[in-house]
């Protein structure tokens, strides 16, 4: 009996609980630690953020391939990073902090120059989750109040992340009681090689995607779904991430690099691989599945320096890359794009996973 319970649990894996500190008005921040047999991944309630995510390279070594802190006050401390988030309720772009929607005008806080990022000043990645063990996992609940920066309607989020050996599944629950947009992501920054390595200029990437979505000075879609043919936007095989980064394009010079969304074949409900990394020093690969439209590439191009690792590695230029799997920004100003509406009595599902493997 106590043999097969041992093998039972250790199947399925583990999830334990601790504390990770207070935010400044004294809420209390909890810290799940998931385990499988080959991935250790610690998740927040501030924010509902992967903090940590440790897997083994070709040789047996553990590091940790997302950046993070070690302690809450390092995530207090960066309001620009968005370090692991789920961001909401709406990740990217809106133009001019401004939609429509049944005829009526909403404004949101404009804090990415004339537009919105990411939900606003205090989006999403800025609030204490309630969190729940489920089996393999943990479940997070946000409950988000009509005019909550400036979006309308009360959104009720779950947010599940479950461990099944080397794949981490985020599901994401989103239900209103008035008609709104959402668009929840989660933004994790990934260095393959582990934190303190170098850049990911150096790593592999498949993108499965045809056409990605040009943008205007403010990177906000200029509506066109161009091709990536031929263009340093092209990734359908994989490709060095630097190889082109720094090539006389329009687009990569626009967002300083790669910070684009581009559009996942197949359609939007179904899962479908969106992206494929490998670390050819470490062999450590990440393969990316969702059911989402769109994911946004960015290649780290605004991390500067001024953030730290634990060790005091500075997150510089580069040294991650962030797979946001999304519906593409800015789409409340563009009818044509997948709909991020959301109305009473729907429930919007949406489902990602991040597979850690080797490849020698
Ligand atoms: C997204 C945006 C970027 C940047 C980062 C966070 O990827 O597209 O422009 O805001 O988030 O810094």
């Amino acid at each position: 009996m106590l043999l097969s319970m041992t093998t039972a649990m250790a199947a399925h894996g583990s999830v334990t609980k601790a504390a990770f500190g207070k935010t400044p008005n004294g809420t209390e921040v909890d810290i799940y630690t998931l385990k499988s047999d080959t991935v250790e991944a610690r998740i927040m309630t501030y924010g509902a953020r992967i903090v940590s995510i440790k897997t083994a390279d070709k040789n047996g070594k553990i590091a940790d391939v997302v950046l993070g802190y070690d302690s809450l006050d390092g995530y207090l401390a960066d309001k620009k990073t968005y370090f692991g988030a789920v961001v909401g309720r709406y990740g990217n772009r809106i133009a001019h902090g401004e939609f429509k929607l049944d005829g009526k005008t909403y404004h949101l806080p404009k804090n990415n120059g004339e537009n919105s990022l990411h939900g606003g000043t205090v989006g999403f990645d800025q609030l204490v989750w309630k969190a729940r063990e489920v089996p393999e996992g943990i479940e997070l609940t946000l409950v988000s109040k009509d005019g909550d920066q400036g979006y309308p309607g009360t959104v009720t989020a779950h947010v599940r992340y479950t461990l099944h050996h080397n794949a981490l599944r985020i599901d994401y629950n989103v239900t209103t009681d008035k008609d709104t947009v959402v668009n929840l992501t989660n933004h994790s920054y990934f260095n393959l090689g582990g934190i303190g390595s170098g850049t990911i200029l150096d790593e592999e990437m498949m993108i499965a995607a045809d056409k990605y979505t040009p943008t205007d000075s403010g990177l906000i879609p200029t509506g066109e779904l161009a091709a990536v043919d031929g263009t340093p936007m092209d990734f359908r095989k994989p490709t060095v991430i630097g190889k082109h980064i720094h090539d006389d394009f329009q687009a990569l010079k626009l967002a300083g690099g790669y910070d684009h969304n581009w559009v996942l074949r197949g359609s939007t409900g179904e899962v479908k691989t969106a992206a494929h990394v490998h670390d050819l020093a470490t062999g450590r690969t990440l393969t990316v599945t969702t059911t989402e439209p769109g994911v946004q590439f960015y290649a780290g191009v605004s991390l500067d320096g001024t953030f730290k690792s634990p060790g005091g590695w500075p997150y510089a230029k580069n040294t991650a890359l962030c797979l946001e799997t999304q519906h593409f920004p800015d789409s409340p100003n563009h009818p044509s794009f997948p709909t991020t509406e959301l109305k009473p009595g729907e429930a919007r599902h949406s489902m990602t996973t991040f597979t850690f493997s080797v490849q020698k």
